[in-house]
């Protein structure tokens, strides 16, 4: 194990109560200030996986290090968004984002100081005192992961981030969200079905693939343009790989 990673994966094996073997032995790292995408079908085992790094649940065996401390089964320690991330209706964007906070018993002044701080960069200023039901899809997302953000851990876990939105919204939300990620210096890792998704986000992908899910193959992303021949191959392998 590497001094620098931010989250180490070791050997992790999960088979739900019912006896089904979902993931086996999956081992990977992040590095601080790089984005991985976990790429696989649907039903293969990412929102389990997800789950376990959250330390929403205990894995069968193996462990979860964040900067070199053993978290396996512990929350609280990474900034998470689930796969249906819904804000609360009946609260403005400011008081949903304000949530993480409050569950910290900040002050009220420190919470608005830090929404204040992000807001624009979020590019949700004049959100934060609407209620979801008036915002579009790509506003509720930007509220979500400004949401998530608050949370405050070194390391943002996205769920499936931007399944839900149409294809024009989702790739301004990518450049959006690359921009973002290099500016606050973002260590992520995001699980996704989407293939064009994880070429634009990430470093690095993780293919997770067969039944029991393991990692079959690794691709390094050195060109985010998803029309240069170069990631066009990659693309050409991943679909391969997953057909
Ligand atoms: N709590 C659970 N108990 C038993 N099986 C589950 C549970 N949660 C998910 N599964 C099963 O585990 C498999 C992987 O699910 P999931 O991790 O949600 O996959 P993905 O996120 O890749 O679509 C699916 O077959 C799903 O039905
Ligand atoms: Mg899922």
């Amino acid at each position: 194990m590497s001094l620098s990673n931010k989250l180490y994966i070791e050997n992790i094996n999960h088979k739900y109560k019912d006896g089904r073997y979902i993931l086996d032995d999956i081992s990977f790292s992040i590095k601080e200030g790089e984005t991985v995408t976990i790429l696989g079908p649907s039903g293969i085992g990412k929102t389990t996986l997800f789950n376990i790094i959250a330390g929403i649940i205990v894995p069968s065996s193996g462990k979860i290090f964040i900067d070199d401390k053993d978290y396996t089964g512990k929350t609280g320690v990474v900034s998470y968004m689930p796969q249906k991330d819904l804000l609360l209706p009946y609260r403005t964007s400011y008081e949903n984002i304000s949530l993480p906070l409050e569950i910290k018993a900040e002050k009220k002044e420190i919470i608005k100081d830090k929404i204040l701080k992000y807001s624009d960069e979020f590019e949700i200023t004049n959100l934060l005192n609407k209620y979801p039901s008036k915002l579009s899809g790509g506003e509720k997302k930007r509220v979500e992961l400004l949401r998530t953000y608050m949370m405050s851990g070194s390391l943002m876990l996205l769920d499936e981030p931007f399944s839900a939105l149409d294809y024009i919204t989702r790739h301004k939300m990518y450049k959006w969200f690359n921009k973002i990620k290099s500016e606050l210096k973002l260590t992520c890792l995001i699980i996704t079905h989407d293939i064009d998704e994880a070429l634009i986000l990430s470093d690095k992908i993780y293919i997770l693939n067969q039944k029991p899910a393991n990692i079959v193959k690794e691709f390094k992303i050195e060109n985010k343009d998803i029309l240069s021949l170069e990631v066009i191959e990659i693309k050409k392998q991943i679909l391969e790989i997953l057909k």
